[in-house]
Formats: structure tokens, C-alpha cells, sequence
């Protein structure tokens, strides 16, 4: 889930909670958990792959047409404007839904497991009726009458709106649904009927892993009438169903996110093996064992008394960020890092800081990394050929280093054929909106193995071993 839908989404959620906002100055929390533990974890019982399809050619389709309309010049870096890939890095994962197979993005920073009802009514951004084919789903949809198991869930309905415009509402199934031969019955899965989708044609839908509080589920059969302060109903996601039903044996559910080579991120369309995602323990990847932390997961806003605080998303305590200079950069610090509102994210590509973490990390390239601005986007670009900072971010007294290949990324070829490279570590907002969100994407995950524990509520990093 991109930022800018995360921040809106908590706003309506905690203002769900009367005088929650307005609660009084931040007290000290006696009740704070352990910071950090070290645990062993089982090996997971089931995995399974997934594969990442990489937006580079339209990045490039957008960066040229930039150029042909005159908006870029020779001598500025060039960027591609995000917003519409609302920022996605599209990790997908075969997910089988009343038996009809869907390539669904893995998103640790929402919770619906969604996929469109065949037949749907498609829409663009801006409401109006267009052609199906426009929202370019992977698939036609998921059709009830061809599903055994199919059951409609009465008087509620869906309704979720992203950052980038784009939404999805309509009706709810209760389905038998199967990722890697983990297999849970009666999920709630949304079946939206009308959608407003800029799809790439391989995905369809989502892959909720989030908190039951982020749900969108409303007590309505109409979802014109849906609200967050007045209808929400919180349901199980898909994996804490999984547990509820004893599906798994430890309640893990564990991400190894594959970095993409360079051949595969310049011509792949849809790069099957990139990473697995395994339930009930550890993925199976080679790993140094001894980085191995676990941390809880935090409850928002920090500051707020433990009674009005909700857990939303994978949010944790950053120690540190760790760069040469960061030393002089007082944010990059946990004294002033919020403690507590920083995401891991698979949803989102890039790591996205305090404005001046990332400044002090974009100084610290040679030469040093600029920002640049073009049409509507700000983000930090280098020479492909820099030299990357060493960089690593400290969770639980551990620090876990990234990989340059995850800080300078081939981004848009000019016309020229010159490659921009753009950083895996952006200011988080821009270099001057404030923000209390911060986020740990792909960039970062790519160089661990996430584990996460949902119902204890608790989060185990672990380096990859370097590949
Ligand atoms: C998903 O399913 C499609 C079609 O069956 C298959 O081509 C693809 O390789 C599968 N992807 C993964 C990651 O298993
Ligand atoms: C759906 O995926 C499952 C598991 O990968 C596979 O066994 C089955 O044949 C697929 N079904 C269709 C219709 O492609
Ligand atoms: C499912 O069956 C019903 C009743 O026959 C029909 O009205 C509807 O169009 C069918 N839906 C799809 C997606 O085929
Ligand atoms: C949606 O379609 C309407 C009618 O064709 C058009 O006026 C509008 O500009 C379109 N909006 C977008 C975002 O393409
Ligand atoms: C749904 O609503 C209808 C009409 O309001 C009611 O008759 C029915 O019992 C409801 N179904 C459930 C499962 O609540
Ligand atoms: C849903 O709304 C109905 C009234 O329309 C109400 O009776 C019912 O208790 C509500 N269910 C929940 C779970 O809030
Ligand atoms: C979603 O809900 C909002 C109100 O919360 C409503 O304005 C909007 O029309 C709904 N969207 C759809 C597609 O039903
Ligand atoms: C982990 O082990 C390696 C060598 O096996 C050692 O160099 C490193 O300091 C250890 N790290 C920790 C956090 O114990
Ligand atoms: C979910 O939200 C409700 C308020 O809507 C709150 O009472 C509850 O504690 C929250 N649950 C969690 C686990 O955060
Ligand atoms: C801040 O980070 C240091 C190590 O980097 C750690 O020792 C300390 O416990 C952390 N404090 C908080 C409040 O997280
Ligand atoms: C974070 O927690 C530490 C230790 O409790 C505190 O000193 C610091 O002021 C907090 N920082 C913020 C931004 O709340
Ligand atoms: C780095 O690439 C730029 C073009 O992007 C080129 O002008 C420069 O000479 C290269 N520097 C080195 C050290 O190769």
C-alpha cells in the first residue's frame, strides 16, 4: 500500500475512535515491551514462490513520451511518474480462490485479499464507464457460478480507495482459498463488481497480510455507503484464518523477497522465482543465523495511551540508520525517529525515510546523488556509474546491511540511451512534507528474511546470506 493511502486510511481509522486525535501530549509508556529478543524459528511447513513483475518498460514507455512532450531536457535526471504504479513493486503470488487461479500482489501493508467478480463494470480514474479490457486486469474476473464452494457474504459489502485514484468496491464472497497448498475455508474475500484499476495485465487483485483493524468490510449491502466511523466491521485476513483453522502449526508467515537481475529488470515482463513466501516458519533461504532478531510489532499512534492505540500495520522501532556521515544527522537516530511508526512494507519498492536521513544518505554518494523534480514527482537520482554509500538500518540492536544493487536502481533510459539510476532510499514525502509514516519497501527487504508473527505480534529479521 503506498503512503499517501496508508496515512488518509489511519487518519479515518483512529478518528473512528472518539477523541482519539485529540488525545492529550504523548505519555511515557510504562507498559513497552522487550525491545529486542533473539528466538528460533521452525522451518516453514508450506512455501511457495512468487515472482515480481517488473515496471520498468513503462517506466521507459513514460519517460520517452516525457521527453517527446518537452518535459525533461537533455540535462536534467529524468523520473517516470510513479503515482501510476501507485508505487507498487508487484511481487505476486499464485493464490487459488474457489478453485480459479489468480496472480495476486503480496502486500504486507494491507489486509484484503481481493479479486474482481467476472463480469465487473470497469471505470477510469475519473468515474467514467470504459471498455473492461481498460482496467487490464490478469484475468476475467472470478466467476461464483464456476466455484463449489462459493457462499455470498449478506448485507455487507466492499469499498477501498487507494492513493493513486484508483478503487474497487462491491460484494463479498465467503471462499475456500489456497496459497502453496495452505488451504483455509469460509475467507472473507471481497468480489468487487465495479473497479478503477490501471492494471498491467498479469495481476489480479491482492494479497492482504496485515491486521484485522485495516479491513474493509462494511455493515451495507450498498457500498456507496461505506464508512470507516460508522459501518467498518473488522474481519480475520487470510492469515489469521489460516491459524484460527489450524492450518499452520506455528503462526509465522515468512517473506524472501529476490532482487531481479539486471537483464531480468530490463526485459522481463513477468519474472517467475523471485522470492518465496512461507507459512508456519522461516522461508527457506541461507541466512546468518547469528543477525537473527525479533522485535515486537508496534501499536499506533505510539504516543497515545495504550487503551486508544490499534495495531494497523508491521510497524517497528528503527535504532539507527547508518551511513558514512549519518553521524551528523540527528534523525537518523532513534532519539528522533518516532519510535514506532516505520513499516515494512512489501508493497512499496523504495524505503522511504525522514527527509533528512535521506539527504544525508543522498550526500554521501559519489558524486553525490541530486533531487530532481519532474512532472509532479521528487525523488533522489545518481549517475549509474556512482559510488554507492554503505548503508544499514539497526532493528533490535542488529544492523542489517543493504546491498548497493538495492540503492542505485536502472530507472529511465533517455533518449539519448542514457540510464538514470534512482535511489532504493527516498525522503518520505518529499524533502519537505512532514510525515509520520515511514516505510521499509522491497529495497530493503530484498537483503533479509521477514518473519513475522501476527498473532504474538512480534517481527524476526534475519540477513541473507549475499547474493
Ligand atoms: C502462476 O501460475 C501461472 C499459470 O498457471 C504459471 O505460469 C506461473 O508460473 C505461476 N507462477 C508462480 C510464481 O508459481
Ligand atoms: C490452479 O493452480 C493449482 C495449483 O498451482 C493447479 O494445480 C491447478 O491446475 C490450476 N488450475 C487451473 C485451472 O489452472
Ligand atoms: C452466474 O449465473 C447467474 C444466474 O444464472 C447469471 O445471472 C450471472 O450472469 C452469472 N455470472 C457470471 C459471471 O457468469
Ligand atoms: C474518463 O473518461 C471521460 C469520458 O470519456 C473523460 O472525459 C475523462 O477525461 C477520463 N478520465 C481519465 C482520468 O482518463
Ligand atoms: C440481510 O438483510 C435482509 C433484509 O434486510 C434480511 O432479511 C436478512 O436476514 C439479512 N441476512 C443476514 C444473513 O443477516
Ligand atoms: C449491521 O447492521 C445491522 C442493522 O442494519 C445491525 O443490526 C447489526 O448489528 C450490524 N452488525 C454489526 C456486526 O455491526
Ligand atoms: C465508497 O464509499 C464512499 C463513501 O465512504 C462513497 O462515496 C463511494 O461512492 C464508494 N465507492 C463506490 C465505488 O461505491
Ligand atoms: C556472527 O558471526 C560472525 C562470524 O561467524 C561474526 O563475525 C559476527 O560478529 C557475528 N555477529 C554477531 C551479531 O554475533
Ligand atoms: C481495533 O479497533 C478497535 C476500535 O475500532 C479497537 O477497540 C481495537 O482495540 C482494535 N484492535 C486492535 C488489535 O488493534
Ligand atoms: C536506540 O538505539 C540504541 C542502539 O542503536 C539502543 O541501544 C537503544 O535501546 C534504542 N532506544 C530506543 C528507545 O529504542
Ligand atoms: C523515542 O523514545 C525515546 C526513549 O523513550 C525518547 O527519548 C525520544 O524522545 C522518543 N522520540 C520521539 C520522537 O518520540
Ligand atoms: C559515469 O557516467 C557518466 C554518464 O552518465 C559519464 O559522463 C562519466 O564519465 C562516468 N564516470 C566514470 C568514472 O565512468
Amino acid at each position: 500500500m503506498n503512503v499517501l493511502s496508508l496515512s488518509s486510511l489511519v487518519l479515518t481509522l483512529l478518528c473512528a475512535v472518539p477523541g482519539h486525535l485529540a488525545s492529550p501530549a504523548p505519555q511515557p509508556d510504562a507498559h513497552h515491551p522487550a525491545l529486542s529478543s533473539r528466538s528460533v524459528l521452525p522451518a516453514a511447513s508450506h512455501s511457495v514462490a512468487f515472482s515480481k513483475k517488473v515496471p520498468r518498460r513503462k517506466a521507459k514507455v513514460d519517460a520517452l513520451s516525457a521527453f517527446r512532450g518537452g518535459v525533461v531536457s537533455r540535462h536534467t535526471y529524468t523520473t517516470v511518474p510513479l503515482a501510476g504504479s501507485n508505487l507498487d513493486t508487484d511481487y505476486l503470488v499464485n493464490v487459488t480462490i474457489g478453485g480459479q487461479n489468480f496472480s495476486l500482489i503480496i502486500d504486507s501493508g494491507s489486509s484484503d485479499t481481493w479479486v474482481p467478480q467476472a463480469g465487473f463494470s470497469c471505470f477510469n480514474l475519473t468515474g467514467s464507464p470504459v471498455p473492461q479490457t481498460t482496467c487490464n486486469f490478469g484475468s476475467t474476473g472470478f466467476n461464483p457460478n464456476s466455484s463449489k464452494t462459493f457462499e455470498l457474504y449478506q448485507n455487507v459489502s466492499f469499498n477501498q480507495t487507494y492513493g493513486t485514484s484508483e478503487y474497487v468496491a462491491g460484494p463479498i464472497a465467503l471462499e475456500t482459498v489456497s496459497i502453496g497448498g495452505l488451504e483455509v475455508s469460509r475467507q472473507v474475500v471481497p468480489i468487487p463488481d465495479v473497479a478503477a484499476w490501471t492494471g498491467d495485465g498479469i495481476l489480479s487483485g491482492i494479497l492482504g497480510l496485515a491486521f484485522p483493524n485495516v479491513t474493509s468490510l462494511f455493515n451495507t449491502s450498498d457500498p456507496t455507503m461505506a464508512s470507516y466511523t460508522s459501518n467498518h466491521i473488522p474481519y480475520d485476513p487470510f492469515f489469521f484464518t489460516a491459524v484460527k483453522q489450524k492450518k499452520v502449526e506455528h503462526p509465522y508467515f515468512s517473506i524472501a523477497l529476490n532482487r531481479p537481475t539486471a537483464e531480468q529488470a530490463e526485459t522481463d515482463l513477468y519474472t517467475p522465482n523471485l522470492g518465496l513466501l512461507a507459512f508456519g516458519g522461516i522461508a527457506p533461504v541461507p541466512v546468518i543465523h547469528n543477525t537473527s532478531v525479533t522485535v515486537p510489532v508496534l501499536a499506533y499512534p505510539p504516543t497515545a495511551a495504550e487503551s486508544k492505540r490499534q495495531f494497523l500495520f508491521y510497524t517497528l522501532s528503527i535504532d539507527s540508520y547508518n551511513f558514512p556521515g549519518s553521524e551528523n544527522v540527528p534523525e537518523a537516530r532513534n532519539a528522533s525517529l518516532g519510535n514506532g511508526t516505520t513499516i515494512l512494507d512489501t508493497g512499496t519498492a523504495f524505503n522511504l525515510v525522514p527527509a533528512p536521513v535521506a539527504a544525508g544518505y543522498a550526500a554521501a554518494f559519489d558524486p553525490p546523488a541530486e533531487l530532481v523534480t519532474t512532472v509532479g514527482l521528487t525523488l533522489y537520482v545518481a549517475q549509474c556509474n556512482a559510488t554507492v554509500p554503505q548503508f544499514s538500518v539497526t532493528i533490535g540492536g542488529q544492523a542489517f546491511s543493504m546491498d548497493p544493487r538495492d540503492q542505485l536502481v536502472p530507472f529511465v533510459t533517455d533518449a539519448q540511451g542514457d540510464v538514470t539510476c534512482v535511489l532504493g532510499t527516498q525522503a518520505q514525502g518529499g524533502p519537505d512534507i512532514a510525515s509520520d509514516f515511514h516505510l521499509l519497501g522491497d529495497a530493503f527487504l530484498r537483503n533479509v528474511v521477514a518473519t513475522f508473527n501476527p498473532i504474538g505480534r512480534e517481527i524476526t529479521l534475519t540477513q541473507r546470506v549475499a547474493y
